[in-house]
């Protein structure tokens, strides 16, 4: 009678030890290569390997180990993978690379448990990444005009380089990338349409002044930019820029980019040194669009008036209007004020004033070492307001696009409103130089303020006579026509 009792306490009691068992047994520790090699082959191995920027490989157990501790710091601070906004926007990032915290618990266990190699049959395959053009072979490619050797040690300025675009009418490209010749050494550059001044040259890709005299491709060191040696030429407007880990754009059918006809590509080149002399020749890949192409992908800084809507920018330094006027010793915002010495909190605002429905596509924060901080939003009709992206602690080593997962629609009637903070304070450990006052320019000793935002206007139809179509595009319509 008492014998089912019996077994069936003794029964409970294992059990009970069971769990208690389960329950105070640490979980098993992750190993490398059945939980740690998956995530580090899809976060960080495209840039931790021979010949790309990061410092050391990651692509075995043996090259991994020795950093255990140092990666599980820069995972836990978010240092690494380098990315820069914060959760303030609910707007998805096409190109998030940032760790889950699934990923990132992963990574701790691992390296808290004492980052064993685990069993190597459990090891992923190997990740492949593209050798040449991500996007194929490119219809057309325009060569830096000048191979440049960077030298050992010193720190290199911003390099410009020239070329004619070489077409009779406006091209349109649908795919553009740039692809180093030579990547250990590329911090990062940017492709540019410019305009040069009359009377200027380029020749070999450098450009000439009216009295025939080479203007350097830098900025000396200290030296206010003037119109005169080239960095502040009118029209620059971005056709695309490369960061290790990133070059190229491809748009959807029917957008494109204008590569317009008699104007100058500028090249924009930030290298830095490796240690040893390196030689680099990037590439710019363009790959023209196929069909008709209905709108054109535009550039807008916060700040700036969309095209055509006869507004007026609206910039306020300090709180104070800026007016929006060339000059030809400080550019374009003729009137920013310089930032004063040792001033921590100065702050840049733009607001454009939407006056007909666009999408936007891709935010880019520019700023240079005084850069702190950068944010987006959008105020609707309505009043509402909604982030789209912030950047707490922007770094200038990482000049990251931030690609929205899904464009986003801006209606008339809305703002877009941009806040950067510039630290030029000693507290600020990028700061080369807290006791001078900083002038706007494109070396990284001065400071941008460019906050850009790709964009497209609803209402442009190219493909239709009545809009505003290049020459070549009106051509080719009644040539369809007849
Ligand atoms: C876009 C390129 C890129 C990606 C992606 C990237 N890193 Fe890095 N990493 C770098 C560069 C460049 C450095 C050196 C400069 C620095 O420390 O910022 C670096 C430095 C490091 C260091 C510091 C080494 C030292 O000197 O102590 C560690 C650790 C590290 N990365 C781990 C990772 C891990 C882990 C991932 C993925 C989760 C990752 N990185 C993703 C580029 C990258």
């Amino acid at each position: 009678m008492h014998r089912p009792l019996v077994v069936f306490t003794a029964a409970l009691i294992v059990f009970a030890a069971a769990t208690a068992r389960a329950q105070s047994a640490p979980a098993p520790v992750p190993t490398y290569s059945k939980d740690v090699a998956p995530i580090l082959n899809k976060h960080c191995v495209s840039c931790h390997r021979p010949g790309e920027i990061g410092p050391m490989a990651f692509e075995s157990y043996a090259q991994t180990r020795p950093w255990a501790r140092s990666i599980r710091s820069k995972v836990m601070r978010r240092e690494m993978p380098p990315w820069g906004a914060d959760n303030a926007s609910s707007m998805k990032i096409g190109n998030d690379r940032t760790l889950s915290s699934h990923e990132l618990d992963t990574i701790v266990a691992w390296v808290n448990g004492g980052a064993p190699e685990g069993n190597p049959a459990d090891l992923p395959a190997r990740p492949s990444f593209p050798t040449g053009w991500q996007l194929g072979e490119p219809d057309f490619v325009f060569e830096q005009p000048v191979a440049w050797t960077v030298k050992p040690d010193a720190q290199e300025p911003y390099l410009y380089f020239y070329e004619k675009i070489p077409f009779a009418e406006d091209r349109w490209a649908a795919g553009v990338e740039i692809r180093p010749s030579n990547f250990s050494v590329v911090h990062h550059s940017g492709v540019y349409i410019i305009d040069i001044p009359d009377g200027y040259t380029v020749k070999d890709g450098y450009l000439y002044d009216a009295a025939g005299t080479q203007v350097p491709p830098s900025v000396p060191m200290g030296k206010r930019a003037t119109l005169a040696d080239g960095s502040l030429l009118a029209g620059a407007d971005k056709v695309i820029s490369y960061v290790p880990g990133r070059g190229y754009e491809k748009h959807p059918e029917g957008y494109a980019k204008r590569i317009p006809a008699g104007k100058y590509v500028r090249w924009v080149m930030h290298y830095n040194p490796t240690g040893q002399p390196e030689t680099d020749r990037s590439k710019l890949g363009l790959w023209w669009a196929k069909g008709p192409v209905r709108r054109e992908v535009l550039n807008l800084q916060a700040g700036d008036p969309i095209p055509g809507s006869g507004n007026r920018g609206l910039y306020f330094a300090n709180g104070k209007e800026v007016l929006y006027e060339s000059d030809d010793t400080t550019g374009r915002r003729g009137k920013t004020p310089t930032i004063p010495p040792y001033v921590a909190d100065f702050k840049m605002m733009g607001i454009t004033p939407v006056n007909e429905d666009i999408t936007l596509y891709a935010l880019t924060p520019h700023m240079h070492l005084r850069g702190k901080s950068m944010k987006w939003w959008v105020t609707y009709p309505d009043g509402r307001e909604e982030v789209i992206l912030n950047v707490p602690n922007f770094d200038f080593n990482w000049q990251i696009q931030y690609e929205l997962a899904t464009p986003l629609k801006v209606p008339a009637g809305s703002k877009i409103t941009n806040i950067a903070i510039f630290d030029n304070s000693v507290n600020n450990k990028w700061n080369p130089a807290p006791e001078k006052e900083v002038y706007w320019s494109e070396q990284s000793w001065d400071e941008m303020y460019q906050p850009t935002t790709q964009f497209s206007i609803d209402r442009q139809d190219l493909t239709r006579p009545a809009a505003r179509g290049t020459r070549e595009q009106q051509r080719q319509q009644q040539h369809q026509q007849q």
